[in-house]
């Protein structure tokens, strides 16, 4: 159960002749939340906050982001820290559990990832029967959907296994689904995960390996691919986040409430922004790189274009994430002798937007996924995955939500709503 903080100060709410007392609830880093949870009790009266600009729907201790400052800390340590100490597996692990895993703990979780790497065979067949064409991304969501057939116990109330099997086998089966789904969209045989491999050398070699053209595993492609999946593995209540939360909070299967997770990440104002910048990056280079038209066109109102990659409902400055990003892509591009002329139209729409007052004024700041399609690229991961990759990183962010928001009890999530449609009338 997470502890509620106890409130100090109080706000005055007036409404007619009636006056209440709000508690002001202050979080660990200076946070202040106006806590409405008895307002209709009292007075009736409900708040109004679509798209929840404005709200904090949970009590969390996973992850912190502070948009003004450019700050963003899991369980209380630095992004920046964690790239440079950590791998991916050892961050899921202190997503999950709140602490980082010593060296016995660690070996026992890449254990349990090893172990629970390989798909129910018949899962395999599933790939079969989806369309030619199909988006990786609709694919993957399906099929964790469809792991709730084969784990139906694994729920708030009927959990019958530890959280670590059920954390490792999404973890590491999520990445052999991806892989699969990959191989069968290019007509190539599967490849299984190999026991020897960490997890990201083992992504990229179930990706790339063939019969008849080993894949060479290079150290700093799996270097890379550590620091883009630490960073894009959690950011508190975004959009695919509260859909888990949203859905895991009917005590629906762990799967399904995952798969509900990818699916709001693979839209385009979310994870599906990493396509989508590589796919207008690649449109400017087409029109003769003016850089200046994407610029005029995303502040004209009359055109429904943005500037993907650009802007984000909390940072109101440099996404910390793409400021790592950045500097990566540059090293990592120069170190496999790469190079990649879309890289130099980012850098230039980056330079003119920064300087423009429409995004001076609104604080629109290249976001996580303005570099990170020019790094997947030069991998040699295709478009369509981009957003594939997203979601294997967030998986053990979604899974600690999830955690934490059975662990505290949570009730079933249930907004209200102001009701403007037509008041009561005969049928015509
Ligand atoms: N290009 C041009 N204008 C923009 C952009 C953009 N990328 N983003 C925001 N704006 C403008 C809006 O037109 C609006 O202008 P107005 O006040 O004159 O009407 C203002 O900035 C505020 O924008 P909203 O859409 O209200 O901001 P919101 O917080 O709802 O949306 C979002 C955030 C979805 C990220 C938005 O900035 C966007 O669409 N960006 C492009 C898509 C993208 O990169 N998404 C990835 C986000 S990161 C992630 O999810 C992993």
């Amino acid at each position: 159960m997470l502890d509620q903080p106890e409130a100090t100060e109080f706000a005055v709410l007036r409404i007619g002749d009636q006056e209440i007392q709000l508690p002001i609830i202050v979080g660990t880093e200076g946070e202040r939340g106006i806590d409405i949870s008895n307002l209709r009790k009292y007075t009736g009266c409900v708040t109004i906050d679509p798209s929840f600009v404005n709200t904090a729907a949970c009590y969390s201790r996973i992850t912190f982001v502070d948009g003004e400052r450019g700050i963003l800390r899991y369980r209380g340590i630095p992004v920046e820290q964690l790239v440079k100490s950590a791998s991916f597996v050892r961050t899921a692990y202190l997503l999950v559990h709140g602490y980082l895993p010593d060296a016995e703990c660690n070996r026992k979780f890449s254990d349990l990832l090893n172990r629970h790497s390989m798909l129910h065979e018949d899962m395999r067949h599933f790939f079969d029967n989806f369309p030619h064409g199909a988006h990786p991304m609709h694919i993957l969501s399906t099929m964790i959907n469809a792991l709730s057939t084969f784990y139906p116990n694994v729920d708030s109330l009927s959990m019958s296994e530890d959280i670590d099997v059920s954390t490792a086998r999404l973890i590491s089966t999520v990445r052999t689904i991806a892989a699969f789904a990959y191989k069968k969209s290019i007509g190539e045989p599967v490849v299984y995960p190999r026991r020897d491999l960490p997890y990201c050398a083992n992504f990229l070699n179930m990706m790339f390996d063939s019969p008849v053209n080993p894949y060479e595993i290079r150290e700093e492609a799996v270097n890379i691919l550590n620091v883009l999946f630490i960073l894009h593995a959690d950011h508190e209540q975004n959009c695919s986040t509260t859909a888990v939360r949203t859905v895991g909070s009917a005590q629906v299967n762990l799967y399904s409430t995952i798969s509900a997770g990818m699916s709001a990440l693979s839209g385009p104002l979310h994870g599906g922004a990493n396509q989508a910048v590589i796919e207008m990056l690649k449109m400017i280079q087409a029109d003769g790189g003016n850089v200046r038209k994407y610029i005029d066109m995303a502040k004209d109102r009359s055109s429904t274009f943005r500037l993907m990659g650009f802007g984000h409902r909390v940072y109101k400055t440099y996404d910390p994430r793409a400021v790592i990003i950045k500097e990566e892509c540059h090293r990592f591009l120069e170190t496999m002798h790469c190079k990649d002329p879309l890289l130099d139209i980012a850098m230039e729409l980056e330079e003119a937007a920064l300087k423009d007052d429409f995004f001076i004024a609104r604080h629109l700041y290249p976001n996580v996924d303005f570099y990170s399609g020019i790094i997947y690229r030069a991998l040699g991961i295709p478009e369509n995955m981009f957003t594939v990759m997203f979601a294997l990183a967030r998986l053990p962010g979604w899974i600690a939500h999830w955690k934490e928001m059975i662990g505290a009890g949570t009730r079933i999530t249930r907004p209200r709503q102001i009701y403007i449609g037509k008041t009561y009338r005969k049928e015509d």
